[in-house]
């Protein structure tokens, strides 16, 4: 049987089928439905230094093949999730990711050394890539220099893996990558939502209250596997691909275009368990086809 083993930097997942931020809550709200266990590794929602309500309903709407959410980074706060919820998820047998977002350097700066003095995190998301607030750190998503600094100060603050989530919002998502491998990133992953909009005809109005919201789901699908294959081509250090997987095959595409683990979303609202539920799929997938380790086929679609 095909040995599904990856590494991410100094992380070795069992598997390489992770949450996505935001789609999964903190990691404490399903253990009765899903063996986390199972999962290669857990993202938690976005943290930031105070909690957050987030943006005024509507919030979310359905799209041909995905939808469009404008939540706005709703979180209880560092402060809560290390009290509350930081305690019940690090029982469990699996990669714990944080992931951290600001408005400012030094908000990212302080949530992460708050949970850098806390046991049973494996590292930390840097998100940079939220399109739903207004001061949501997008502009260290969009700007290289901007983000070289976050990540090199995030950098010097702890010795735990960091990874930088990109925007697919970006002219040259291969520069910004660059840029945050030259702060010191050890893991990119990619990518999060693109900007949409939907209009509601007989009201003629922006159906969200935000107007825009991030896409996600299959929709995006294609466009993170071009960002992905360009990034692996532009940088060397591990990838994790993330855009509208819902099948195994979805999973070995990204594989080939160079991740090295994926990231599932949106489909964790229809099937939270839909993770472990690949996992059999994936080793079946290799052994049919004669591989015997995952890592041969990362970045094969590049040989
Ligand atoms: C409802 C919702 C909330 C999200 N919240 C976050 C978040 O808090 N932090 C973050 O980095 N990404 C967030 N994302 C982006 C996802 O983690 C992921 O990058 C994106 O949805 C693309 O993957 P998918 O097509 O599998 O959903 C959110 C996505 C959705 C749909």
């Amino acid at each position: 049987m095909a040995d599904l083993t990856t590494y991410l930097d100094q992380l070795t997942l069992k598997n390489p089928v992770m949450t996505a931020s935001g789609t999964f809550g903190y990691g404490d709200e399903l253990p009765d439905y899903v063996d986390l266990g199972a999962f290669g590794g857990i993202v938690t929602k976005s943290l930031t230094g105070q909690p957050r309500e987030g943006n005024a309903p509507p919030r979310i709407v359905e799209t041909s093949s995905g939808m469009l959410n404008s939540i706005g980074l709703a979180n209880i706060g560092v402060e809560a999730f290390i009290r509350e919820k930081l305690p019940i998820v690090r029982e469990k047998d699996m990669v714990l990711i944080v992931n951290i977002a600001g408005s400012k350097m030094e908000e990212y700066c302080r949530v992460l050394e708050l949970l850098d003095a806390e046991e049973g995190i494996d590292g930390y998301e840097i998100n940079v890539s939220c399109p739903n607030v207004k001061e949501g750190g997008m502009e260290f998503g969009v700007s290289e220099p901007h983000l070289e600094k976050l990540i090199s100060q995030l950098r010097a603050l702890t010795d735990r893996p960091i990874i930088t989530k990109l925007s697919p919002n970006v002219t040259s998502i291969q520069s910004m990558a660059k840029a945050a491998v030259n702060g010191g990133t050890d893991i990119l992953s990619l990518v999060n939502t693109l900007v949409g909009s939907k209009i509601d005809i007989e009201r003629q109005e922006p159906v969200l209250s935000t107007v825009f919201g991030g896409l996600s789901g299959p929709a995006i699908k294609p466009v993170a596997i071009a960002q992905v294959f360009k990034v692996s081509e532009a940088v060397d250090v591990p990838i994790i691909g993330i855009g509208g997987i819902k099948t195994a095959a979805d999973i070995i595409e990204f594989l080939m275009a160079g991740a090295s683990a994926i990231e599932i979303g949106t489909l964790n609202y229809r099937d939270p368990g839909l993770g472990p539920k690949l996992v059999p799929e994936i080793t079946k997938w290799l052994d049919e086809h004669d591989f015997t380790t995952l890592e041969e086929i990362i970045g094969i679609a590049h040989e």
